[in-house]
């Protein structure tokens, strides 16, 4: 797995964005290149970059396929704090994807376990997902795989933790009773299926999490060291998130990633 640490949030964004447009830059024409996107507040300068690269003439969606993580159970589209929603203002609205291009779980489905197994039939029959870009929950989790998930899990209804609840209420008028409980959300087998996983990380509240994602084994209580196992795993981080690792750990990844963080 590689780490890349950034001096702060806005270099780390825009070097994994830069990353990420040169993968679907080099399948141009070829075939369509198969994104998983998050939802959240990590991936947010990241969007705005590939909006930017777009305006710029430089970035294309037109063939590009994506495969959103998670969505809450119970909220429609049009519900602001509903992952659809966040989907379309952040990035979608903004960029020549087609429309038709677009998978994002329905928590509304009346059949949600159908919903479910759909949706991995829907990236099996893309041919898989090329680049999974994720974000990292306080407690580790990648997508909505709450600590305890099963590390070979496939697209299910999870509930949600506390502490998912808590970090998420923000976006709920700072009301935790209004998060919902329950999520559909892609497994931590279905994003270690990727050929390749990208994660950004940032500030000092996933610090503890990062710490043991990195420099701890395997462990289903931090579904993110997952990619401990993943052939082609990179999290790109910020300073402030390597709070918590230890001072030889940032040094090391600093020292073997020195030509390649340059952007
Ligand atoms: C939710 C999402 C995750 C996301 C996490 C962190 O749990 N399901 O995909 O990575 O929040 O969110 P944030 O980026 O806002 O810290």
């Amino acid at each position: 797995m590689r780490l890349v640490i950034h001096p702060n949030y806005e270099k780390a964004s825009r070097w994994a964005a830069g990353y990420i447009a040169e993968k679907i830059n080099a399948d141009k024409g070829t075939k369509p290149f198969i994104l998983g996107l998050p939802t959240g507040s990590s991936p947010l300068l990241l969007y705005g970059e590939f909006i930017k690269m777009y305006k710029e003439g430089k970035l294309s969606f037109k063939n590009v396929r994506t495969f959103n993580m998670d969505e809450y159970i119970g909220l429609n589209a049009d519900h602001p704090q509903s992952y659809h929603y966040f989907m379309m203002n952040a990035l979608f609205n903004h960029v020549d994807i087609d429309r038709g291009s677009i998978h994002i779980l329905d928590g509304m489905a009346q059949d949600l376990q159908k919903e479910c197994s759909q949706y991995e039939e829907a990236i099996a029959a893309e041919g898989g997902i090329d680049l999974f870009l994720g974000g990292m929950g306080s407690d580790g989790h990648i997508a909505f795989n709450e600590p305890g998930s099963s590390l070979v899990s496939r697209t299910r209804v999870k509930t949600l933790t506390m502490e998912t609840k808590a970090a998420n209420a923000r976006f709920f008028d700072g009301d935790i009773t209004k998060v919902p409980g329950t999520a559909l959300t892609v497994g931590v087998g279905t994003v270690m299926d990727a050929r390749e996983v990208l994660i950004i990380v940032n500030g000092r509240s996933k610090a503890r999490a990062l710490r043991a994602v990195i420099e701890e084994g395997i462990n289903h209580m931090w579904t993110l060291s997952c990619l401990q196992m993943h052939p082609k795993a990179i999290i790109v981080c910020d300073e402030d998130a390597t709070e918590e690792l230890k001072a030889g750990t940032v040094r090391y990844f600093k020292d073997i990633e020195r030509e390649n963080i340059k952007i």
